[in-house]
């Protein structure tokens, strides 16, 4: 089984991710090389910073599917977005106004990836993460590992945990690229196997090297096994939907 991967910015002009389509297309064909078989797009949904809802987020999509057609050696891909958890976005994703990850036909519940301020957690946020999964999502979190609470006390994570949510890894932390509190923080939570699955959250093509290095580095933490688990079944499970 190739890796899926759950969190990358390859559409072109619609956020800080890739500024061309060209670039995307680049950059895919970099996740491929490195054996990414399946990569879904997740746009920033940011009102203020990146003003995009479902619909201009599906427009966009559709927009680069011609020049992927066109070319070979690329993974599969879905879209999907990184829910910046304010008030509006979460009245969105309350509204089903959200795009969720893809899952099977009948799952009870679909994930949704959601990221945060990174200085302090939303009050009640534990509470919101249950409402969701009453709507049919559970939550994905991205980057657990670049909160500033959780630099303070991981424990921190727990009521969210309780709360249905699953930890999602960018690998780039193991190899510093976030600075050295991110990096202590994801080598903390592995070691404690909070995560439930990793990703690239690659920007653009001149990410793959970091990407590749931090395969690499996270095979010298956890092991070939732990590896292929969090970047590969793990996943590829949450793209099913529970
Ligand atoms: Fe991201």
């Amino acid at each position: 089984m190739g890796y899926a991967d759950l969190h990358c910015h390859w559409i072109a002009s619609i956020d800080d991710g890739c500024r061309t389509p060209e670039a995307g297309v680049e950059l895919l064909k970099g996740l491929f090389s490195l054996g990414f078989s399946t990569v879904v797009a997740t746009p920033h949904m940011r009102p203020g910073m990146f003003d995009n809802d479902r619909a201009a987020l599906e427009r966009a999509f559709a927009r680069m599917q011609p020049m992927l057609a066109a070319e070979g050696g690329l993974p599969q891909v879905h879209l999907s977005s990184e829910h910046y958890f304010d008030e509006q976005v979460y009245a969105r994703l309350r509204a089903g106004e959200g795009v969720p990850y893809p899952s099977r036909p009948g799952a009870k519940a679909r994930g949704v990836l959601v990221e945060m301020n990174p200085v302090a957690f939303p009050p009640q946020l534990a509470r919101s993460f249950v409402e969701l999964r009453r709507k049919g999502l559970f939550v994905v979190l991205a980057h657990p590992e670049r909160y500033q609470p959780v630099w303070k006390d991981d424990g921190c994570l727990d009521p969210l945990l309780d709360a249905g949510a699953r930890l999602l890894l960018d690998i780039c932390a193991v190899v510093g690229k976030y600075g050295r509190a991110p990096q202590r923080a994801a080598e903390k939570l592995l070691e404690d196997e909070a995560y439930e699955a990793a990703c690239s959250d690659a920007h653009k093509p001149e990410d793959l090297d970091d990407v590749a290095r931090a395969i690499d580095r996270l095979t010298e933490l956890v092991g070939d096994e732990e590896r292929d688990r969090l970047l590969g079944a793990a996943p590829a499970a949450i793209l099913e939907g529970i």
